[in-house]
């Protein structure tokens, strides 16, 4: 199969050269339509100048042999304990997925180098049997297989110093592998589409970034039953990120096993999944910058369409000339993700009522929805007026989805009429069928601000 190399113009210039390890395990072990996606992608990176190493762990077939993970699970390190007569059966079954990938990526027209268990530098668990932990790497086979332009592909397991084979994570060796290459990311491939997280009504919804603080906080977190949110399942792979960036490794990708994913986590800025990156790369500054007025009219421009409209095709982003919006530029929130900026919102003083302010304008640019961003760019406006002296800030909508948001973050809505003038002055834009749907909110700024757990 001939691999097109025109899909590098797609891919960020900074990863040309650059390792990327790329750990599979789950269901792609046991699809092989799944894990053809993904190496058809693997292929287009490594056309693409990447430079790739596979790593893959056990999947369903190390399960089956040992047992369920809570039967086989140290009671103090809830780490599987691997039976020692047992060793013999794994290896074998690590050989043949080992094989197995290679096949699958010659069909691709990658060209595998099967590495032995050896790379991975393993010292015993003491009381888990065989289960042992990932020391180090020697990198020597590895590279040289990278710098013949083939594709290394590393199982799970590795050696400890008298040779003996013992059952690592490769989770674990994936991240050690990205740290001694340098590499540029790392992407952990999983059943789930990434970190998920409980929001504040108890769903689970997907974690788009976390930076390394974040991280350890969420190893902490507990949800309302008081259960640690990171689940045994996910918990080796949130180490492994740490590991990974702890040492120097730009990004850790968790996403969904599937060549998509993995393609599109690599071509655009917000990804599929959660990205864990050493340094907090998003920003809400107080205060545009008249350069920024064209990105913010964008955002507006993308808000503004059938999506976000009420039920006879009002906007529920009232439309503001050019004018407008540059005197709002002092009293506008930016919010900057991975070098763009993404969200918008403003807010004026009410002159009427005393210490009381009103915010507005309310934007995420369309593709980074539903990712918290319009949370975090809410709250920091809140925090900001508490912090400027607005004992009260006042927000009107019609809009089902900030509704929700604003009831989430203490918002109440206005059912007295205390700012009933200034909510029928603002309703007058909206058709008469409309009208019933739009409400004001009063925020009060004595209170701090409910803010999620993660
Ligand atoms: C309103 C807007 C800024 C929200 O930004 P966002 O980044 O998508 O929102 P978030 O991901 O931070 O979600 C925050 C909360 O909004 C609510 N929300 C988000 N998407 C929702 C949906 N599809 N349905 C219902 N509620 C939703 C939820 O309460 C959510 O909190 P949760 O995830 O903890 O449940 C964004 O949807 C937008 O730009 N819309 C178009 C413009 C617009 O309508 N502006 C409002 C003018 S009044």
């Amino acid at each position: 199969m001939s691999i097109d190399t025109s899909t590098d113009n797609f891919f960020p210039q900074d990863t040309a050269g650059r390792v990327v390890p790329i750990k599979i395990s789950g269901k792609p072990l046991d699809d092989a339509q799944t894990m053809m996606g993904i190496l058809r992608t693997v292929a287009e990176f490594q056309a693409a100048a990447m430079r790739c190493v596979v790593v893959h762990g056990g999947g369903k077939q190390v399960t089956d042999l040992l047992g369920p993970l809570k039967d086989t699970q140290h009671s103090r390190t809830k780490l599987r304990i691997t039976p020692p007569s047992q060793v013999p059966a794994i290896v074998r079954l690590s050989t043949e997925l080992q094989q197995r990938i290679a096949d699958q990526c010659r069909q691709v027209g990658l060209e595998p180098q099967l590495m032995s268990a050896s790379v991975i530098e393993a010292t015993r668990l003491p009381g888990h049997g065989a289960t042992g932990d990932v020391d180090g790497v020697r990198t020597y086979a590895i590279q040289e297989a990278i710098t013949k332009g083939k594709v290394p592909i590393i199982p799970f397991g590795g050696l400890d110093h008298t040779g003996t084979w013992l059952n690592t994570n490769a989770d674990t060796s994936a991240a050690a592998v990205a740290a001694e290459l340098k590499a540029i990311k790392l992407f952990l491939l999983t059943n789930e589409r990434g970190i998920l997280v409980p929001n504040g009504n108890g769903q689970m919804k997907l974690l788009s970034y976390v930076d390394f603080k974040g991280l350890l906080a969420l190893l902490r977190l507990l949800d309302k039953n008081n259960k640690f949110v990171v689940d045994d399942g996910m918990l080796p792979k949130l180490e492994a990120a740490a590991l990974a960036v702890a040492q120097g490794v730009d990004a850790v990708h968790i996403i969904k096993a599937d060549g998509l994913s993995l393609r599109e986590e690599m071509v655009s800025d917000v990804g599929t999944g959660t990205i864990i990156e050493r340094m907090q790369r998003h920003r809400i500054a107080v205060g545009a910058h008249a350069s920024e007025l064209p990105d913010i009219k964008r955002i507006r421009a993308e808000c503004m369409t059938g999506d976000f409209t009420a039920k006879k095709g009002t906007t529920f982003l009232k439309p503001k000339t050019d004018a407008e919006l540059t005197t709002l530029l002092d009293r506008t929130l930016v919010f900057h993700h991975r070098d763009r900026l993404i969200g918008t919102m403003y807010f004026e003083p009410v002159d009427t009522h005393p210490a009381t302010v009103s915010f507005g304008g309310f934007a995420v640019s369309h593709r980074n929805q539903g990712a918290q961003h319009g949370r975090q760019l809410c709250e920091t406006c809140l925090e900001t007026l508490g912090d400027n002296g607005f004992l009260t800030a006042i927000s009107i909508t019609a809009s089902p989805v900030v509704k929700n948001l604003y009831k989430s973050l203490g918002g109440i809505s206005d059912t007295e009429g205390k700012f009933g003038d200034i909510l029928s002055a603002a309703a007058k834009r909206y058709q008469a069928e409309e009208r019933g749907d739009v409400e004001l909110f009063v925020f009060n700024l004595h209170q701090p601000v409910s803010v999620e757990d993660a």
